[in-house]
């Protein structure tokens, strides 16, 4: 175990999922923040019970906080260090963020949060994937498409350092700043969307998320709906 930034760093050559063992960890008993790390995972998770394919040579990662304030804003926060992270890398990227929990560029998928918690603790897992050098599915992508490669922990570094700035600046001023932030690289904002639920489809223009994140959608009736969970296409 390393630490980095008041992180505990547990490193892993293979595991099941960051997230899961994030959990069990909670079951433990935790008293300090931690990320878990893993080259590979084997039953890597994505939101709705997706898989999230894992070969080496990409990011998985979890942190697990203990965090003031709303849950439900960390995956604003985490896609926008994610965001600045990819930035600092290279200049000029398209990166977009995608409700509510993709950060693509150019379009594409390069990586995604899963955001997990135990009902009975206050610790949150927040799971990170980042595409470095394979872009598993259709339509994604990866770093080495953009620039040099970099190892995991590198990446991961630079990540603490981007996720506890936005977390001191949302301590200091709140979800204003970080809603804007993630609003100037909303991909599809003031556009004609629809949102997938389990039973239904809804169509509308995007016009913004509210001050709890839900994304707003406009009607053609001009009646607004909020939307805390939905696929967004
Ligand atoms: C998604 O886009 O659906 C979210 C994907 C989250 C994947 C990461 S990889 C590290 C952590 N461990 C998991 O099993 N999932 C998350």
């Amino acid at each position: 175990m390393e630490t980095f930034s008041n992180f505990c760093i547990y490193h892993y050559k293979e595991i099941f999922s960051t997230n899961t063992e994030a959990l069990d960890l909670i079951d433990k008993g935790i008293f300090d923040e931690t990320v878990i790390i893993a080259d590979k995972q084997t039953n890597g998770r994505g939101r709705t019970g997706k898989r999230w394919l894992s070969p080496e040579g990409n990011l998985y990662i979890s942190f697990i906080i203990n965090p003031v304030g709303k849950f439900s804003e960390f995956v604003f926060i985490t896609a926008i260090a994610v965001g600045h992270t990819l930035l600092s890398l290279v200049d000029n990227l398209g990166v977009q963020y995608k409700w509510p929990n993709d950060i693509l560029i150019d379009g594409k998928k390069i990586s995604g949060v899963l955001i997990e918690r135990k009902s009975y603790s206050n610790w949150l897992v927040i799971g990170v994937g980042i595409n470095i050098v394979h872009a598993p599915l259709q339509e994604s992508t990866c770093i080495s498409n953009y620039c040099n490669p970099l190892s995991n922990m590198d990446l991961l570094t630079m990540l603490i350092i981007n996720f506890n700035k936005l977390r001191k600046q949302w301590i200091l001023n709140g979800f204003y700043d970080i809603r804007k932030a993630w609003l100037e690289r909303a991909f599809k904002l003031n556009e004609l969307i629809s949102i997938k639920l389990a039973d239904q489809l809804l169509s509308g223009i995007f016009t913004g998320i509210d001050t709890d994140g839900k994304l707003i959608l406009k009607q053609e009736n001009e009646d607004l709906v909020y939307f805390d969970t939905g696929e967004l296409f």
